[in-house]
């Protein structure tokens, strides 16, 4: 169960602080067709369990997704532009498509909400993971000239993310070298894509910074790895090629974004220790564990050495919206402790706006404020988006 303070909960408030939610652009536009996950998607004996189609249909809705967390009273929105979109063959950029990202932004800045801009959230275009992605022989060239061109959109915008959990892309990439699709699991990372994803960040960090206004970093899908009895060893082992190489390359940007949700456990075998049957599961077959956000911002300063952090994810897969606040309530609490113990945190960015396609396993674990409605794409607010607004406003957390 969630710890419990007594003493009263304080947070920052907007709108100094970012409070807001997350999303991803394969994950909600629709019609994703030259990307890399589309093909998956639908290739014979897919892994998926469904096709993300329309997803919720985002690319043409945004303009009300962004009203509703900005009626709530949150300022800040993180989504991702799509490369398979902005150059959907190689060379080739849609300027339809640019605008279609500026219009966006514009969105947001005309609501009074900061756009957190990702550019890159797993999803490649397909032509780039046909030559190999980011084994391509000028991968790192080729991504750096896609980041070049989106500059041309990202006036007033401060906050860009790089890559999204590179981490996560290195171990899928472990499964296969071959494109960021064929994973069944998360295997070992991959060491040669971990550090090419490294150089690859450091690449566009220069070129972002060579606008004047950005602030540059990426996102690491922090894990909270603990230690079973006598496993410190075998846990700090365990945990360096997954998480904490990529919080060190982090130490040069201007923040590093913290995803967090849940923990693993690493026994003296060096291999995570499945958690007990009757531990409480989400809707994605985790472990029910909102601790982990202030022991995910809590490490991650240790390992960065006190790079700001911007909480770009945290949430809970579950139909039962109560237990989303539940969840939410526990993750803030500990974010409020690790403040108070001298973490800079700039944001906390709520995974996720919308219920939307969670990958491999489709639409049924359900993350969102909002609620979708999967025929007519009729949004729903679930009262964990007013409760999540009200923090913002009030800094304090509401029963
Ligand atoms: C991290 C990923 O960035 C996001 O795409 C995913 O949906 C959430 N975690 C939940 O699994």
């Amino acid at each position: 169960m969630t710890e419990q303070t007594t003493a009263p909960t304080t947070l920052p408030t907007a709108p100094g602080f970012l409070w807001g939610a997350s999303t991803a652009a394969h994950q909600i536009e629709g019609g994703n067709v030259n990307s890399d996950w589309w093909a998956k998607e639908h290739v014979a004996g897919t892994l998926c369990a469904e096709s993300s189609g329309d997803a919720v249909d985002s690319y043409h809705r945004y303009p009300e997704d962004i009203r509703l967390l900005a009626d709530a009273g949150l300022n800040a929105y993180r989504f991702s532009v799509e490369w398979a979109r902005i150059e959907p063959a190689q060379g080739e950029v849609s300027r339809a498509q640019l605008a279609h990202y500026r219009r966006m932004i514009d969105a947001c800045l005309e609501a009074g909400v900061t756009p957190v801009v990702t550019l890159l959230h797993f999803t490649l275009p397909r032509w780039f993971a046909e030559q190999g992605g980011w084994f391509a022989p000028d991968a790192i060239d080729t991504y750096a000239r896609y980041v070049e061109t989106v500059t041309a959109i990202l006036d007033d915008v401060r906050h860009v993310v790089t890559i999204n959990e590179p981490n996560i892309t290195s171990m899928m990439l472990g499964a296969s070298r071959r494109t960021n699709l064929d994973a069944a699991g998360l295997a070992a990372p991959d060491e040669a894509a971990s550090e090419l994803q490294a150089t690859a960040h450091r690449r566009a960090v220069e070129i972002l910074h060579g606008l004047g206004h950005v602030q540059a970093g990426w996102t690491v899908a922090n894990q909270v790895f603990q230690a079973a009895p006598g496993a410190e060893e075998a846990r700090d082992a365990y945990a360096y090629p997954r998480e904490d190489f990529f919080l060190e390359v982090a130490r040069g940007d201007d923040f590093v974004g913290v995803q967090s949700y849940l923990r693993t456990i690493i026994g003296t075998d060096g291999e995570p220790v499945p958690f007990p049957d009757d531990v409480e599961r989400t809707l994605t077959g985790w472990e029910y564990y909102p601790q982990a956000l202030g022991e995910a911002l809590e490490h991650t300063r240790r390992v960065t050495g006190g790079v700001p952090m911007i909480v770009t994810e945290n949430g809970i897969a579950t139909a039962d919206d109560a237990r989303r606040i539940d969840y939410t309530r526990g993750a803030l609490e500990g974010m409020a402790r690790a403040i108070a113990a001298g973490c800079r945190v700039d944001g906390y960015l709520h995974w996720s706006l919308l219920d939307n396609y969670e990958w491999m396993s489709g639409f049924a674990p359900t993350f969102g404020l909002v609620a979708v409605d999967r025929t007519t794409f009729e949004r729903t607010p679930k009262p964990s988006l007013a409760w999540l607004g009200k923090v913002a406003r009030t800094g304090e957390l509401p029963a």
